[in-house]
């Protein structure tokens, strides 16, 4: 028995990286950080309030809420709906490519990971913020299921947008994602690769209990 470990799950947008992370959380009761909605409450308040927020970080306050129903704040506003919005999406991978910005919220994550006992998901988990992370997981999908996937979640939220144009935002930001020149979005050399293309949520969510069940055996 190895006791708690640290989970990271990576993949490119809309690959179902934080649907599966937090069920995973839940089963084992442990924290869920989804990395992205940290970027995304960057990204926000650059819209908001220009770029020269980005000279003093430590002015920022980001918090996640627990799970069930994780809310993010900052500095004790909820923006947990905003941090979704197409303007967000379009700058979120230009604001990420930061150097400042990721060495603000890779050292944050990595504190509240120091504890063991994180489900945490985004590009570069496994390769470079807990890079000792006892189970990684690279998950992925076909371009079409992730924008499709996308494109039901969107229209729950009662947003209009078409597929082409969805499909095109994707692509736009994987590229974006995995072009960039520090820590592209990438599969650690260790991570389990996962096609969820054809799996359904509780497939998936089954795959890697079991992958973590082993590992805390220490098998
Ligand atoms: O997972 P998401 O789609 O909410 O992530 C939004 C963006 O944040 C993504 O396009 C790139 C960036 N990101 C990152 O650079 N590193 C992470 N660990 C997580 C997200």
């Amino acid at each position: 028995m190895v006791g708690k470990i640290n989970i990271a799950i990576d993949g490119p947008a809309a690959a179902g990286k934080s649907t599966i992370s937090k069920k995973v959380a839940e089963h084992f009761n442990y924290i869920y950080i989804d990395t992205g909605a940290m970027y995304r409450a960057v990204t926000l308040h650059t819209l908001r309030n220009g770029m020269d927020v980005l000279d003093d970080l430590s002015l920022l306050d980001i918090r996640l809420t627990p799970l069930p129903d994780q809310k993010v704040f900052v500095n004790d506003e909820d923006v947990t709906a905003e941090i979704r919005s197409m303007e967000v999406n379009q700058n979120v991978s230009r604001v990420s490519s930061l150097q400042v910005v990721r060495e603000f919220l890779v050292s944050m994550q990595r504190e509240i990971a120091k504890d063991k006992g994180v489900v945490m998901d985004g590009r570069d988990i496994g390769t470079t913020v807990l890079p000792e992370s006892e189970l990684k997981i690279y998950m992925n999908a076909s371009p079409e299921v992730r924008a499709e996937r996308r494109f039901i979640e969107e229209q729950k939220k009662g947003i209009e947008i078409d597929m082409r144009t969805l499909t095109e935002q994707i692509r736009k930001r994987d590229e974006q994602d995995k072009n960039r020149a520090l820590s592209p979005l990438r599969k650690s050399e260790d991570a389990i690769f996962l096609d969820t293309s054809y799996m359904s949520i509780e497939e998936v969510t089954s795959k890697i209990i079991h992958l973590a069940e082993d590992t805390i055996r220490g098998e």
